[in-house]
């Protein structure tokens, strides 16, 4: 892998390491300049709303619950806006709507497909706690104007690229294109993104996991007992939560952990999606040498039969995985 010195844009990032990815076209670039430009743009907003958020708390719980929805739907409008002025995609698939997303006639197509999750976390906004923006990117199988659901409802192995943008205490951009998983922080001071994070690799094996444990009495008998087993001092284990699957995700896959989101008695097929949740992020932790499952079968193998199919999800240091997939078994 080249070297790259401190103080390198994510545009010269991408233009620089264009050759290793041979089916990679100018346009591929193009579409991730427009990812980073919404990106800097929901930041920019995300930090706003913190201050509104404070205003708000001394109002009425209505204006709260009204924001929250209005950085949802900005999220989703301003990564929308983004791609489809820049001929770049021919179909968005978004958590906050129902059917795909066409390029307007006004504009040209490319022949990239992108699913998003404009906004993860979003009951975190009010809280200043890490939120942000998760997507997958697929080319294009179909041969017509408008991508078609064939073009996205594939394997996560098939991804071109994936990543997600995390609003916390500072914004940082992670991406991978299957070799090599790079973070790049925002400085807001000039407006670009600096790789930070350089061939982030993790662990063979983490003493860290996060998970909503509140709802560990519903989850198979196996993996409660898998967690009384790990609380054992001697073991030194720790947990860390948030409640924003990015933010839970970019912590572990810094500092090495395990995320868990097993079925519920509520969500019985696991409450996160695949295709802008547990797909990009699997994509991600395997170029990272981690790992992800679903309980038994490798989350990138799987091919989704809707947009918006849920999944369970136990992603993050491969030993970890492989040792709750050898729990799930026994
Ligand atoms: P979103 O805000 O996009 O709807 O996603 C929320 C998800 C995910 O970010 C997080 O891991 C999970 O919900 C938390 O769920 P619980 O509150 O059930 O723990
Ligand atoms: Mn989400
Ligand atoms: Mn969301």
């Amino acid at each position: 892998m080249a070297h790259f010195e401190e103080g390198t844009t994510l545009d010269r990032f991408l233009l620089e390491t264009m050759h290793a990815h041979p089916g990679a076209t100018g346009s591929f670039v193009n579409l991730l300049k427009q990812v980073a430009l919404a990106g800097k743009l929901c930041s920019a907003r995300v930090q706003r709303a913190g201050l509104a958020g404070m205003f708000g708390a001394t109002g009425s719980m209505n204006i709260q619950g009204e924001f929250v929805q209005k950085l949802d739907i900005y999220a989703n409008e301003t990564f929308k806006r983004a791609l489809e002025h820049a001929g770049v995609v021919c179909m968005v698939v978004s958590e906050e709507e129902d059917a795909p997303i066409f390029v307007p006639p006004a504009f040209e197509v490319g022949e990239y497909v992108f699913a998003m999750d404009p906004l993860d976390g979003s009951s975190n906004i009010d809280t200043n706690a890490s939120i942000g923006t998760i997507f997958a990117i697929h080319r294009r199988r179909s041969a017509g104007r408008d991508g078609t659901l064939a073009d996205v409802l594939r394997p996560g192995t098939d991804l071109v690229a994936a990543g997600y943008i995390v609003y916390g205490a500072g914004t940082v951009l992670v991406l991978s294109t299957g070799k090599g998983v790079h973070g790049f922080t925002l400085d807001p001071s000039v407006g670009e993104f600096f790789l930070s994070h350089h061939d982030i690799q993790l662990a063979p094996r983490a003493r860290s996991y996060s998970c909503n444990e509140a709802y560990a009495a519903q989850w198979d008998p196996r993996l409660q007992e898998w967690l009384r087993r790990v609380k054992e001092p001697s073991l030194g284990w720790s947990a860390r939560y948030i409640g924003s699957l990015v933010g839970d995700f970019h912590r572990n896959l810094v500092k090495g952990g395990l995320f868990m989101y097993p079925p519920t008695a509520k969500a019985k097929s696991g409450k996160l999606r695949m295709l802008y949740e547990a797909v990009p992020l699997s994509f991600l932790v395997e170029a990272a040498g981690g790992s992800s499952i679903d309980g038994s079968r490798r989350i990138l193998d799987k091919v989704p039969a809707d947009i918006h199919e849920r999944t369970p999800l136990f992603i993050g240091n491969r030993e970890n995985v492989e040792e709750i997939a050898e729990v799930l078994r026994g």
